[in-house]
């Protein structure tokens, strides 16, 4: 079985994409320093795999702490990199932290994926490297614009890193995979997202306030020039975007020639979809009233954004199945086991 370092597996989206790549047959190793999670998603991950899941707690802008990885791990075929922190409003008030962390890292692993001979890199970056783009729906060839936040920096920073390093390094592949907005749980609910950082984007608000952990939330704007005044985003089901790693991973691992290029997919549903119609969505399919109010609109937001995803179709055969339903369904369940265990 290939093995494959997940760094960031403790996370949100890792630990969905750990359980993926091994009901398709890969062998994981997790590094994560834990600074945004909790290793408890570690038995979530075995109850639902039966696999045991070993995490190297380790720092990854701590080189000289990452060196015994990958000794121990010498079959390493490719890497998986979430671990970076990911608040757009921590990062404005904490840039060094953001650029620190997120990019110290990315070049620690990048030097040591060369020093131990894995050729095979995928990179979490985010629509937010768009900027407020002028067109939608937005392609990977749509133009980047100017990072709003530090965070979003650091993707577009990342991204450029990762394409110098893969265009020099022979026997080198990265694909860059851009989510638009990651929401909802396994179906199971035995894992889901739970940062340690108060949650501020919308599918975490609407749960924590239907379970009663907040009074009420607001809706950030509601004169925006949108089908009824809210912010439009492409709401992607978190085990779409797992899927869509391990058939990245299968595309580098397949491939005969290395390319010297990095590979962008965007990973959204292709559908925009307004705050209002989100929570109704949640109401509906829960049967749950939510207690919301319209307020300002929030610093920094764009009006819409949502992906073109045909580029993921064709060529990673990547077809999302889970729609806005299923994203605050899954939610919900795991928002109500959640909050029995914390
Ligand atoms: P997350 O915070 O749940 O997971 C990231 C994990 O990385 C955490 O477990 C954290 O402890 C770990 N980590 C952070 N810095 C580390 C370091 N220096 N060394 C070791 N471990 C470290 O976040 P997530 O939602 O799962 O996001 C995963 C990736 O996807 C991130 O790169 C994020 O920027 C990107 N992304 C997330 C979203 C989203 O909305 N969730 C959208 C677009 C892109
Ligand atoms: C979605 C919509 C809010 C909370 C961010 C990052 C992006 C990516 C995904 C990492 C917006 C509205 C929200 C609330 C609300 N992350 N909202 N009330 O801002 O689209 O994207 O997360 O890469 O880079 O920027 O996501 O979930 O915060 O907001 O009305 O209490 O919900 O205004 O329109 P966003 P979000």
């Amino acid at each position: 079985m290939p093995k494959i370092l997940v760094t960031g597996g403790c996370g949100y989206i890792g630990s969905h994409t750990i359980v993926d790549l091994i009901e398709t047959g890969f062998e994981v190793i997790s590094l994560d320093n834990l600074i945004n999670s909790d290793e408890s998603v570690l038995d979530g991950i075995f109850q639902i795999t039966g696999k045991k899941i070993l995490n190297f707690a380790v720092d990854l802008a701590d080189r000289e702490m990452l060196i015994p990885v990958f000794e121990q791990n010498s079959d390493i075929v490719g890497i998986i990199h979430f671990a970076a922190l990911k608040s757009v409003n921590e990062s404005v008030h904490r840039p060094l932290q953001y650029y620190s962390n997120n990019i110290t890292g990315l070049i620690n692993l990048l030097d040591l994926s060369e020093r131990y001979s894995i050729k095979n890199f995928i990179f979490s970056s985010s629509c937010s490297v768009y900027g407020d783009s002028d067109e939608l729906p937005v392609t990977e060839l749509t133009p980047l614009k100017e990072a709003q936040c530090p965070y979003a920096y650091t993707k577009q920073a990342g991204e450029r890193i990762i394409q110098d390093v893969t265009r020099v390094r022979d026997n080198f592949s990265s694909i860059l995979l851009r989510y638009f907005n990651p929401a909802g749980a396994h179906h199971s609910a035995l894992i889901g997202e739970s940062s340690r950082n108060i949650a501020s984007n919308l599918v975490p608000v609407i749960t924590e306030t239907a379970i009663g952990k907040r009074q009420s939330m607001t809706i950030f704007g509601s004169d925006y020039e949108t089908r009824d005044g809210t912010c439009v985003r492409d709401y992607i089901h978190v085990m779409d975007i797992a899927r869509a790693h391990t058939l990245a991973l299968r595309y580098l691992l397949d491939q005969t020639e290395k390319q010297n290029e990095s590979v962008v997919f965007n990973l959204g549903t292709g559908e925009g979809i307004t705050v209002k119609e989100a929570i109704d969505a949640f109401e509906q399919v829960n049967g749950i009233k939510l207690n919301y109010t319209y307020g300002q609109r929030r610093e920094g937001d764009v009006v819409a954004v949502y992906a073109n995803n045909k580029k993921a179709q064709e060529i990673l055969n990547w077809i999302p199945s889970r729609d806005i339903n299923e994203i605050m369904r899954s939610a919900w369940e795991w928002e109500k086991v959640r909050s029995t265990i914390h």
